[in-house]
């Protein structure tokens, strides 16, 4: 049973195979925190939850009972102005202009399974899976304003996830201006917090600090998740390494502004908080309506950070993702980007992938340039028909050529845009996000589309069903190149605009739902300017991400040790790309970009008509080796295992999921003359299982291989090596 309730005490606990998180109804009325960790016997007693004790100069919310003030007591989803000064997990503005809530417990129920989150992408259950969901009901008795807590218990995933929605039942509107997703209180601060940080090119590089006693948030006001910061963070010990010690992991299930961090209060409990950003927000709820949040995903682990990716990796990969790729192997793509820009024909696409096709390549991809008059960035976002100078056969005619070679075809769009030079902007120039009387920003010279229009989405919805059933196309890269300014919509009313960001992501998941239902055979990509909008809200819909536009083989270990904190690899493109390389200019050898990007979604981004005959036959081995361990790699558990941030080497590894087999990748960036050899511990193999090493036939133990090590030779600057085990 995965909830477990004690009427006595008023005890909830929620209990995964190896986790605990337990609440208690505190001094009859307020929904407290008391436990989040390995799992434990249901306590005894009342009034569990930490507590302030002294007798600072604090406001006591109770007049008959002046023990305890909300100002430190551990909640679990806390009003704001009853004596409660952290910043909290939601706030209304009444009619009269109040912003106060007082919200105590008023009921529970347990639902089997998980009940929908409406219009919002979420973690899903399937028939035999071990989840409840438990719903605990606060009311505001003043104003009749309910809060439905949702805590969906995924037992064998050890994994909860949490979300909220807002009921107005009252006769009188209400304004939200905050509604996380997910609070919880930790009775001290001696954490440190481990977030993504980046920007274009350069996404999820990863940043540990130690939680102070402040205020300490990270954020997105761009209108997607952004390259900046991933909506998510870990709180973790000081002495929480890779593989072992307390780490509390949370991620947002959504793609648009976020906010997510610690605040420590004056007496030191910490307060972690998750959600839709409440900077420039708000959402009227009519008498009658609600508001729901997005998902937050809340994973403990007491075996450090690779516990925990480990956790956010099975869940992602198993019961987010979705479709009949979420279980599939993916191929082996090439992609004309980098290879043409928008200076290609329909010869010299398929001479690019005749060549592909040779080496074993299974999927063509044509990149950005193929409709309107789009031969730069300048222009023609918006205008979705064929380019027939380029393409004179039309995308069928690319689409039959390509398959003729035995390959798939894959086209790429940028839906959610348009340029000023465009046809459609010129036929709707108030169908894009704008402020009437202020000039647009330009970000890449295009502005985004309103998707907070019913009929803007409905427009897409049909645009698009036309391109992508206008040749055989088999994969989509869903591109979204810049992100939102001067925010404002022609349709709402003045009250409503802060509700544009919020309304714009709705509507970009019912684009997206459709589609991806309406063309099931399709694998889509998700992309932004690289992986600028890599979050768990795309992923529901496409099961692959584009991880950066950045390719080159070193900057790639950095961002890829970064995006494995959470992504599983199956969801992270990367591909091989020509030198010098494109971002950097860095020259690396062929042999060290294909093990950084073999070790994901693997693909090549260059001109294969280009390449001399030694790099060829390079590749051809490359696509054939990739082919034989693809699902070990795609699907296999990822373990970090040295750190780029920290030194001048990197590893990680990929074990199958019978333990039977795995991929050790090593990495250097800059050597050293004449220095020692190194041993790398190994992870998550099976102690007694003796691996054969395969390409030298040694033979260890798997407690050997993970206490002792692996020796690595020495290897020249940007050199690298990947070592395949597998057990007799
Ligand atoms: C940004 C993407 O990240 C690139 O891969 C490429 O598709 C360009 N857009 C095309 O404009």
């Amino acid at each position: 049973m995965a909830i477990i309730i004690n009427e006595n005490n008023k005890l909830f606990h929620l209990q995964t195979k190896n986790t605990s998180y337990i609440m208690q109804i505190y001094k009859k009325s307020y929904l407290s925190h008391v436990y989040w960790g390995k799992k434990i016997h249901s306590p005894e007693g009342d009034n569990l939850a930490f507590q302030y004790a002294g007798n600072g100069s604090v406001p006591r919310p109770d007049l008959e009972d002046k023990t305890y003030t909300l100002a430190s007591l551990a909640q679990e989803y806390s009003a704001y102005g009853t004596s409660d000064y952290r910043y909290p997990a939601f706030q209304v503005q009444h009619k009269d202009g109040s912003t106060i809530c007082d919200v105590r417990v008023e009921g529970y129920k347990i639902h089997q399974g998980k009940p929908e989150i409406k219009d919002m992408p979420s973690t899903y259950v399937e028939t035999g899976d071990k989840v409840e969901t438990l719903e605990i009901i606060l009311k505001d008795e003043l104003k009749s304003f309910k809060v439905s807590l949702y805590y969906a218990v995924y037992e064998d995933y050890d994994v909860i996830t949490r979300w909220a929605v807002l009921h107005n039942e009252g006769d009188d509107e209400v304004k939200v201006l905050r509604a996380l997703s997910t609070q919880v209180d930790f009775s001290d601060n001696d954490y440190e917090m481990l977030y993504l940080n980046g920007s274009w090119g350069r996404e999820r590089h990863v940043v540990r600090e130690k939680v102070n006693r402040n205020i300490h948030m990270i954020d997105s006001k761009l209108g997607g998740s952004g390259h900046v910061y991933n909506p998510f963070i870990a709180v973790m010990r000081p002495t929480t390494d890779e593989f072992k010690g307390d780490v509390y992991g949370f991620n947002l299930v959504y793609s648009g502004n976020f906010i997510a961090g610690t605040e420590v209060e004056q007496f030191g409990s910490m307060r972690v908080t998750m959600g839709i950003n409440p900077f420039d927000f708000s959402w009227l709820l009519e008498a009658g309506e609600a508001f729901t949040t997005p998902e937050a995903v809340m994973v403990y682990s007491s075996e450090g950070l690779n516990g925990m990716s480990k956790c956010f990796h099975k869940i992602y990969r198993e019961r987010l993702c979705r479709g009949q790729f979420r279980d599939a192997e993916r191929p082996i793509l090439i992609n004309n980007w980098e290879a043409t820009y928008f200076d290609f024909d329909h010869n010299k696409l398929v001479d690019i992938a005749t060549e592909a096709s040779k080496l074993g390549i299974e999927l063509f991809v044509l990149d950005d340039g193929w409709f309107g008059n789009r031969n730069d960035d300048h222009r023609a976002l918006g205008d979705w028909f064929v380019n027939r100078n380029k393409l004179p056969g039309g995308i069928q005619g690319v689409a039959d050529a390509i398959n003729e070679l035995g390959m798939q075809f894959g086209l790429w769009v940028e839906p959610e845009m348009v340029n000023p030079d465009s046809e459609l902007y010129r036929e709707h120039p108030d169908w894009c996000i704008h402020l009437e009387g202020r000039s647009r920003t330009e970000g890449r010279h295009q502005l985004i589309l309103d998707l907070s229009r019913e009929d803007v989405c409905d427009y897409l919805i049909n645009i698009l069903t036309d391109v992508f059933s206008s040749g055989n196309i088999g994969y989509v890269k869903w591109d979204m190149n810049r992100f939102m300014t001067e925010i404002g919509s022609a349709l709402l009313p003045p009250d409503r605009q802060r509700e544009v960001p919020h309304r714009y992501i709705l509507g970009l998941y019912r684009v997206m739902d459709t589609l991806t239902k309406k063309f099931p055979h399709i694998l889509f990509e998700g992309c932004a300017s690289g992986g600028g909008r890599m979050d768990p809200g795309i992923l529901y819909y496409m099961p692959q991400f584009w991880t950066s536009d950045n390719t080159d083989a070193i900057e790639r270990l950095y961002i890829q040790y970064g995006t494995s904190m959470v992504y599983p690899q199956s969801t992270m493109g990367a591909h091989v790309s020509e030198c010098p390389n494109h971002q950097v200019e860095r020259t690396t050898p062929l042999k060290t970009r294909a093990d950084v990007a073999m070790s994901a979604n693997f693909g090549y981004e260059l001109d294969a008509t280009k390449m001399t005959d030694i790099e060829k036959a390079e590749v051809k081995e490359q696509v054939e080796w990739y082919k034989k361990q693809r699902s070990l790699i795609q699907y296999g558990d990822f373990y970090r295992l040295v750190s780029p941030f920290e030194g001048e080497d990197a590893a990680w590894m990929i074990v199958s999921q019978d333990k039977k087999e795995c991929l050790v990748y090593y990495y250097q960036k800059l050597s050293q003359a004449n220095s020692a050899s190194k041993d790398i511990k190994l992870a998550g193999l099976a102690d007694d299982m003796v691996y054969m090493d395969y390409e030298t036939g040694s033979k260890y133990y798997g407690d050997q291989l993970m206490n002792l090590g692996v020796r690595i030779p020495n290897l020249k600057d940007f050199g690298s090596k990947i070592i395949h085990f597998k057990a007799e």
